[in-house]
């Protein structure tokens, strides 16, 4: 499966999402997560996004490895998105900021 990370909270721009072709994306306040169960690894998303955080299960880099048990959590309480939207109103100044899973909204 594919795994949104960190870069994602704040930012949510979105744009993977028109791109998947089994609306295997959920949204939450201010990150999005791919739901494990629906992902054919296709990998068409990961070029789509501008801050780079969507990653292969097998390609998550070593501190952000507990992203791929949050995503399938997570995928479990939120609702499908389907189409692009506007990206969070900070969304490009929280794109500088790596650390930032203390900024998450469930
Ligand atoms: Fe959707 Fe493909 Fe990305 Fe999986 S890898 S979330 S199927 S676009
Ligand atoms: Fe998040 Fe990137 Fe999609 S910021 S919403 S994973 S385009």
């Amino acid at each position: 499966t594919f795994v949104v990370t960190e870069a994602c909270i704040r930012c949510k721009y979105t744009d993977c999402v028109d791109v998947c072709p089994v609306d295997a994306f959920r949204e939450g306040p201010n990150f999005l997560v791919i739901d494990p169960d629906e992902c054919i690894d296709c990998a068409v998303c990961v070029p789509e996004c501008p801050v780079n955080a969507i990653y292969g299960e097998e390609d998550v880099p070593a501190d952000q490895q507990h992203f791929t048990a949050l995503n399938a959590e997570l995928s479990r309480e939120w609702k499908p998105i389907t189409k692009t939207k506007l990206a969070l109103p900070d969304a490009e100044e929280w794109s500088r900021i790596e650390r930032k899973l203390d900024q998450l909204k469930r």
